[in-house]
């Protein structure tokens, strides 16, 4: 048996057993569930994915459907997942759909590949899923098992390494049963390989893993050189209404939280915020209270985020005439994505005035 095979079949034989195969985008492998799961599972464990999953597709049942709502709506059906950029990618190839490919997902690679926030990896779980077609996959988790059983030295984000990466992840890739060992090679990575206290004794790999071999598990895949995260700081204004709603304002559509709707930010240390809040956003406010910092991890770096509770004394410019600002009552929720660390805030604003 060459060595593609003999893996293939090895991990076929443990999926069989051990495998995920009642996933919700694994009852009907339509290729717009497929792609929508794929997407956010870029990121995001399944089990978090799973109801945001099921009430995305409830609300955006087709991919012309999804193209023809307002962004702000996906936006809203995003709330919370993170990494939004994968929300307005997701958007805009829907619109690419519509219009190209007649409402459908291509199944041609490079057509797929083609489409904003689909990669090389995931065009090819996509394809492999909804149309059998063999291409192979490497994703986090994928990474992770095929470092460990080669003992692949050096930083998989190198682009050498990478390509190593992909000529093993090619030369394991069956011609048959393609979707379930894409399928099986994820849930291996997920709930056997996983990044600490791997549980290799219920690993089929664990006679011949190299990494397991020299007992260096731990050290594969190798981590970035040390590069410390960077920091930043921001206050973020909470200003109340009389009716207990809070101002929000929309971000940029790039950047991070893009497109989201957000608090009022005042980066510059030295600013006053009743001055600045009359210059920059036309309302006249008394500053209560500081609340307690609390910081929000991002891939790149830490934003320590220092919310300041603020009550409106007077509008000078009428709010509801300006299209990037609105008040925003957490009682009666208008649909907008608002980030996780700005619900955060706000769960945290009705438990202490509760
Ligand atoms: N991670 C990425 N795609 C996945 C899938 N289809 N099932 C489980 N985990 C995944």
């Amino acid at each position: 048996m060459n060595a593609e095979i003999c893996f293939s079949s090895r991990l076929l034989d443990w999926y069989d057993v051990h495998g995920r195969k009642s996933l919700p985008w694994q009852k009907d492998k339509i290729p717009y569930k497929t792609w929508v799961s794929e997407i956010m599972l870029q990121q995001t464990q399944v089990i978090t994915v799973i109801p945001y999953f099921e009430r995305f597709i409830g609300k955006f049942p087709t991919i012309t459907v999804l193209a023809d709502a307002p962004e702000d709506e996906v936006l809203h059906h995003w709330s919370g997942l993170g990494y939004y950029a994968r929300a307005r990618n997701l958007h805009k190839a829907a619109k690419v759909m519509r219009d190209q490919f007649d409402g459908h997902f291509p199944p041609g690679f490079d057509d797929a590949l083609g489409l904003p926030g689909v990669g090389r990896s995931t065009a090819g779980a996509i394809l492999a899923f909804s149309f059998s077609q063999r291409h192979a996959i490497l994703d986090g988790n994928v990474k992770r098992v095929l470092t460990r059983y080669r003992a692949v030295e050096g930083y998989p984000g190198k682009k050498v390494v990478e390509n190593r990466l992909w000529e093993i992840a090619d030369e394991f890739t069956p011609n048959e049963r393609v979707s379930e060992y894409t399928q099986a090679i994820m849930d291996l990575g997920a709930t056997v390989c996983t990044r600490s206290k791997p549980l290799c004794d219920l690993c089929p790999f664990r006679s011949d893993c190299l990494a397991r071999q020299a007992h260096r598990q731990s050290e594969f895949p190798h981590r970035k050189t040390k590069a410390s995260r960077s920091v930043k700081a921001v206050r973020m204004l909470v200003i109340k209404n009389e009716e207990g709603a809070v101002l929000i304002v929309k971000r940029p559509s790039t950047g991070i939280w893009g497109g989201l709707w957000s608090l009022p930010e005042v980066s510059e240390p030295g600013s006053e915020i009743e001055s600045w809040c009359e210059e920059s956003l036309g309302i006249k406010v008394r500053v209560l209270d500081k609340l307690s910092r609390f910081q929000h991890v991002f891939s790149h770096f830490d934003l320590n985020i220092d919310p300041v509770l603020c009550l409106k004394i007077r509008e000078c410019d009428h709010i509801n005439d300006q299209p990037l600002l609105q008040w925003y009552n957490p009682r009666y929720p208008a649909e907008v994505g608002l980030p996780g660390a700005i619900k955060k805030i706000f769960d945290t604003l009705s438990e202490t005035s509760a």
